[in-house]
């Protein structure tokens, strides 16, 4: 009964990728390691909890070598409460290059002077190297298709020196076999012109956000533009996600999206919109803005005297769900009927919301035309909204064109312990290995010892591991290192991070994380963590379905080690658990109502979206 407990109070952001809790008790709950049920469910389809020594079904044996259980507890801080934004990180932009290990270093000491390698005395050969690379733009491994704005994805006439990798990020993926529609590229160009028009610097904005200003709790202003500030919580997968997530609700709504960003994400992506910032200005009085209404609150309101009058100009939603929370019925046409009258929205949100708008009778039909096929939302959305910074790019394609390029397959590994206290190492590395060999991710270490000989299958693989503990990159680096392997495949294994373990408002750690999960949607083969949401970011960017490794649960041995995924798309880890009428909407129920949702397969509360044909 331990096993299972507690998911309802927690914030799930616990769970979740680069996530953290927000809420004290969950912090407690998550050190305890006892996990809850949800009242009345069957747990059987949890695949979470505690820890155990995995055995698996196939190669469980395979010697790691040099084990180390030392040092490897990862530090879990919880210094991120509210996700509150900001630290004073201010202009500490470090320049990262990486060693022969392929490990991500940092150049120490560096001034605000060095904008370029002058002057840079360390790993000087490093460096230079990967200045070279970086210049060399005819690379091999340039695809075959230069469709460098993605099918009409993004818009024409950006200054593509100010962002390198919108313009170059078709040389590094495949083509997307899935192509945006011509309705969400319209819809798209559509809403640049509303975010030009309205956005900061334009003198619409001045006016129409004095104008809300000095109506904050007043019958709502009436504004020539209508916004949407979207408040960041949790680790950089959740707030990538939930931002995206955002993003389709302010076009949905024509609303201008604004963005909290603090410190920590300064340098990570470029500006998604152009000729015009998606950063809400400094100057703004809604970065500390209190006394503000909440939706809860307008909801309890709406109920109580049925009355629509007496609405606020500005809103604050959270929609950092939890299973305890009061129903938020966002996904009803009458909830929107209210927000749609009020010109400021504050929304903070942790989860992939984006099912709620296609379960909403206000926008189904239009969220259905831009998005045919329903379960590349997210990959449509995230290539479009989330481009590396040119710090971060320079730092991508050197890392891949030295490491990457030349294997004949990429094979991502993303290792997300979420209790690394009371989860051995051995026990995770088993899991792994027994993923990646039982379906041929990897080849087995062949028992002859011989070096050189015997290598007549030269296909070189490549892993990259992206963890926040180096053990499991050393780990399979040294496990394949001058081994044959029964395939004769040649497999060499990089590591770009390890940062020990998470943190929050980390402006470095923010970056490292970053390109590391576009490094990963640069796979070819993507294994992630069931429920991180760090590996949904790299498998949404790639439209990769990946192999989902299971968190192991305590005396259980016979599940699989990891399944294959159905989609792209990350699972909405809350969804709403009641109908309009206020009625409850048990899980089960979920699916016959909306046929088009699928049960995640990491998280059974969960849901994604299918493929209308499925
Ligand atoms: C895990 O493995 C260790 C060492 O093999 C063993 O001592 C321990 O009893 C195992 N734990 C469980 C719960 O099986
Ligand atoms: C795995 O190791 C255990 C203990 O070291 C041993 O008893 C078992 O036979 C091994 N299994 C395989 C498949 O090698
Ligand atoms: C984890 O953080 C706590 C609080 O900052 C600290 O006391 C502890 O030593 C850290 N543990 C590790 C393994 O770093
Ligand atoms: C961070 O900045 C804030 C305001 O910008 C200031 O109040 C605070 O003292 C600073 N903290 C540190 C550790 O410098
Ligand atoms: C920065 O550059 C200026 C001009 O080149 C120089 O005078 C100054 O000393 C440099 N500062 C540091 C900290 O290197
Ligand atoms: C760039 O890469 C191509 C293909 O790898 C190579 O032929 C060419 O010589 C390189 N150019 C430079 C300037 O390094
Ligand atoms: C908007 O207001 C700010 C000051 O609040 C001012 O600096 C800026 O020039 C104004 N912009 C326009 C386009 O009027
Ligand atoms: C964007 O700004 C540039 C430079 O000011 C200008 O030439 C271009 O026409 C603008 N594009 C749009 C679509 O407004
Ligand atoms: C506006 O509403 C909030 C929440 O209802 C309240 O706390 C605040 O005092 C109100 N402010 C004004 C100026 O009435
Ligand atoms: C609330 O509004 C609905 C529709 O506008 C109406 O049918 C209902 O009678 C109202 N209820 C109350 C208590 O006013
Ligand atoms: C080498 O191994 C790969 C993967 O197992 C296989 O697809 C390929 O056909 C092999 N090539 C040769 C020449 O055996
Ligand atoms: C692996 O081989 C390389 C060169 O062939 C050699 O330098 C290195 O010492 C070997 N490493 C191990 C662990 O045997």
């Amino acid at each position: 009964m331990d096993q299972i407990m507690g998911q309802n109070c927690m914030s799930l952001g616990m769970f979740l990728g680069i996530a953290f809790p927000v809420v004290v008790t969950v912090t407690l709950m998550y050190q305890n390691s006892s996990f809850g049920l949800f009242g009345g469910f069957s747990v059987g389809k949890i695949r979470g909890g505690k820890t155990q020594n995995a055995t698996s079904e196939s190669g469980s044996n395979v010697t790691t070598h040099g084990f180390e259980m030392g040092g490897t507890a990862q530090n879990i801080t919880h210094d991120s409460l509210g996700g509150k934004e900001g630290n004073n990180n201010t202009d500490q932009k470090s320049r990262y290059f990486f060693d022969e290990l392929g490990r991500v270093k940092e150049l120490q000491g560096r001034s605000q002077n060095d904008t370029t390698t002058e002057g840079r005395t360390e790993n000087t050969a490093v460096d230079g190297d990967l200045k070279k690379i970086s210049t060399n733009e005819s690379a091999q491994h340039a695809v075959n298709h230069d469709d460098k704005l993605l099918d009409g994805l993004l818009a024409f006439g950006f200054d593509e020196a100010s962002c390198k990798s919108r313009m170059q990020s078709h040389l590094y993926r495949k083509a997307s076999p899935n192509k945006p529609s011509p309705y969400l590229i319209s819809k798209l160009r559509d809403y640049e012109e509303i975010h030009r028009r309205c956005g900061p610097n334009s003198r619409t904005y001045n006016k129409s956000m004095k104008k809300i200003e000095h109506s904050k709790n007043n019958t709502s202003a009436a504004t020539t533009c209508k916004y949407l500030i979207f408040t960041p919580a949790n680790g950089l997968g959740n707030q990538i996600i939930s931002l995206a997530a955002t993003f389709l609700y302010a076009v949905l709504t024509d609303r201008v999206l604004l963005v909290k960003f603090g410190n920590d994400k300064h340098g990570l992506f470029c500006e998604p919109f152009l000729n015009s910032t998606w950063i809400l200005p400094e100057k703004s009085p809604f970065w500390n803005e209190k006394h503000i209404e909440t939706y809860q609150f307008l909801l309890e309101k709406d109920r109580a005297s049925n009355s629509t009058e007496n609405l606020p100009s500005v809103l604050f939603m959270n929609l950092q769900h939890s299973r305890n929370d009061p129903e938020k019925l966002f996904h009803c046409g009458h909830s929107q009927d209210l927000l749609q009258k009020i010109p400021l929205l504050i929304l903070q949100s942790d989860q992939y919301f984006v099912p709620s708008m296609f379960m909403n009778p206000f926008f189904s039909m239009e969220v259905t035309k831009m998005f045919p096929e329903k379960d590349v939302t997210f990959h449509h959305l995230g290539r479009y909204l989330f481009h590396p910074s040119n710090e971060a790019w320079e730092f991508i394609i050197s890392y891949y064109d030295t490491h990457l390029a030349k294997a004949d397959e990429r094979i991502g590994l993303q290792i997300r312990v979420f209790s690394p206290e009371s989860t051995p190492t051995q026990a995770i590395m088993n899991l792994v290995l027994s993923c990646t060999l039982k379906h041929k991710i990897l080849p087995e270490v062949s028992l002859q010892i011989s070096v050189s000989s015997a290598r007549k299958n030269q296909t070189k693989k490549a892993v990259l591991v992206a963890s926040l503990s180096p053990e499991y990159g050393d780990n399979l680096r040294t496990m394949y290192l001058n081994k044959t392997t029964v395939s004769g495949e040649v497999i060499q294994v990089y590591q770009p991070s390890q940062e020990g373990h998470q943190k929050f408002n980390d402006n470095k750690h923010n970056m490292k994380a970053w390109m590391d999960m576009y490094l990963l949607s640069l796979s070819d083969v993507l294994v992630t963590t069931s429920l991180s949401t760090f590996g949904y970011v790299a498998q949404g960017l790639g439209n990769l379905k990946p192999w989902l490794l299971y968190r192991i649960l305590s005396n259980e041995s016979h599940f699989p080690a990891c399944e294959r995924d159905f989609s792209s798309e990350p699972c909405y880890h809350v969804p709403p658990s009641h109908y309009c009428s206020g009625m409850a909407m048990p899980v089960k129920e979920f699916h016959s109502t909306f046929p088009y949702f699928r049960e995640c397969k990491d998280f059974y509360f969960g849901v994604k979206m299918v493929k209308d044909s499925m």
